[in-house]
């Protein structure tokens, strides 16, 4: 009955801070794409729930919403892990043995690359090129780089994630 009770909460989403930022951008044109920041900020990603009650709330159809959301890379329809971690497969960590630190990675956290795993720990994503190519292979864990990658080392960095 506990364990119900706390799926239960949640998954029920606080969409009061939400309605105040809703209330501050009432009525001022191209505000989607800024609740949709701010609402990211608060929940970590965009729930469903969170778009359906932006496009009532701002007279705008869910499926505007919906195409604003799922057109920039840097909105997330889906749950986040609390840590990011992002591998460099562009050519010079290619050639210097990202796909073995991302198989590493994979086989250590029982995903594929592009998903989270089940506890929400970590979402496992691949990139080209970070703009280190002097540093390949690199990797971005929570936003630090990290270069000169073996798969070991990649690892082990993720173990230490809380
Ligand atoms: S190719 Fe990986 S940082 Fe440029």
């Amino acid at each position: 009955m506990v364990g119900e009770a706390q799926t239960a909460v949640e998954e029920t989403l606080d969409l009061a801070p939400l309605d105040q930022i809703l209330e501050e951008y009432k009525g001022t044109p191209g505000a989607v794409i800024p609740v949709l920041q701010r609402a990211q900020e608060i929940y970590g990603y965009l729930p469903r729930e969170v778009l359906t009650h932006i496009a009532e709330k701002l007279g705008v159809s869910l499926s505007q919403v919906y195409g604003v959301a799922t057109f920039y890379a840097q909105f997330y329809l889906t749950r986040r892990g609390r840590h990011t971690v992002r591998v460099c497969d562009g050519t010079a960590c290619h050639v210097r043995g990202a796909p073995k630190i991302i198989s590493a990675l994979e086989e250590e956290l029982g995903i594929k690359a592009g998903e989270t795993t089940p506890d929400y720990r970590v979402t496992l994503e691949v990139v080209y090129c970070l703009g280190s190519c002097g540093l390949s292979p690199v990797a971005v864990i929570d936003g630090h780089v990290v270069g000169r990658l073996i798969p070991e080392k990649a690892v082990r960095l993720i173990r230490d994630l809380k």
